[in-house]
């Protein structure tokens, strides 16, 4: 299976990008494994033909964005983001007629449609850093209120969060991490920012999934309890092998990201399944908040 994806992948000039919470054999057969954020820039300067997305729609709906004339695949079709779900356009068209005033940030975890209705779009590598630039506006942002609520309190924001949220982080608790660090004193609690705000006062770091791994390869502590999904876990064994990770819970695990597996990879490529396309009503609007997003990155 995995010689025939190579092959495949040579014969139709493809490049297989992952996100780091797919299963760790998906990762394994990826060309480029990374966070939300670096997979797009991936994505946007590929000269492969086609992209096979091993992660969920927003991010491979953003690839096609970024990448019109290639052909992007999901390997399944069905692997959403619930969080995605939690705000349509049709609601922040809404809420905008009503709030002309604020400026919208988007999540990257949201769909096209609400990214053409956005100022910017941001990623969680990114969200403090263009939250902060737009310190002197009246902000909403959607749909994460987890991540909204923390950057409103860290930087004094006037910032309404949409109340939306990530299943899987949410459900995160502060006896949950009080109950791990008994069992691990020495050990360093790190958090994805998705979580609830009293979850991220007990962090030692909180990080995008790219910054937990560069915090656990860095930083002098030896045993990490990781408040994010636990596929993280493959690549922060392998490109930190001296250092001890535990997850949080075995509930941290996102189902849409583990609908992906080595066979569905292999029939996206044989089959040209499932090729994704942006609705051309959108697609000039969300590309121009995630280039906003881009821009100021790199600033
Ligand atoms: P990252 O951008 O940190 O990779 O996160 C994506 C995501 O879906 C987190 O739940
Ligand atoms: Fe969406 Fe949460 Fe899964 Fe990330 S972990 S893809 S935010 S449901």
């Amino acid at each position: 299976m995995i010689n025939d994806i190579k092959r495949l992948k040579e014969e139709k000039n493809a490049v297989i990008l992952a996100h780091y919470y797919q299963l760790p054999e998906v990762q394994d057969i990826a060309d480029f494994i990374g966070d939300s954020y670096a997979l797009s820039k991936q994505a946007a300067n590929t000269s492969a033909d086609t992209i096979v997305f091993c992660g969920v729609h927003f991010m491979a709906e953003t690839a096609k964005l970024l990448s019109p004339d290639k052909t992007v695949l999901l390997p399944e079709i069905d692997a959403g983001c619930p969080m995605a779900d939690r705000i349509t356009a049709a609601q922040l068209a809404a809420y905008k007629a009503k709030n002309p005033d604020r400026t919208v940030v988007c999540y990257v975890n949201s769909t096209a449609g609400v990214k053409a209705l956005s100022d910017v779009c941001v990623t969680s590598s990114n969200a403090e850093k263009i939250l902060a630039h737009y310190k002197d506006h009246k902000i909403l942002y959607v749909p994460d209120k987890n991540l909204g609520n923390y950057a409103k309190r860290k930087y004094n924001l006037d910032l309404e969060a949409w109340p939306g949220f990530c299943c899987i982080h949410n459900d995160l608790t502060v006896e949950l991490v009080d109950a791990m660090r008994e069992k691990h004193p020495e050990a360093a609690f790190i958090v994805h920012p998705e979580a609830p705000l009293d979850v991220l006062d007990k962090a030692d770091y909180i990080g995008g999934t790219k910054g937990l791994i560069e915090f656990v390869k860095q930083s002098p502590y030896k045993r990490y309890i990781v408040g994010t999904e636990e596929g993280i876990l493959h690549q922060m064994r392998k490109e930190a092998p001296d250092k001890d990770v535990v997850v949080l819970t075995p509930e941290l695990r996102c189902y849409d990201m583990k609908k992906t597996t080595l066979e569905s990879v292999h029939r996206a490529l044989k089959t040209d399944t499932y090729a994704i396309e942006v609705d051309s009503s959108v697609a000039a609007g969300a590309r121009r908040a995630i280039d906003r997003m881009m821009a100021l990155s790199e600033q």
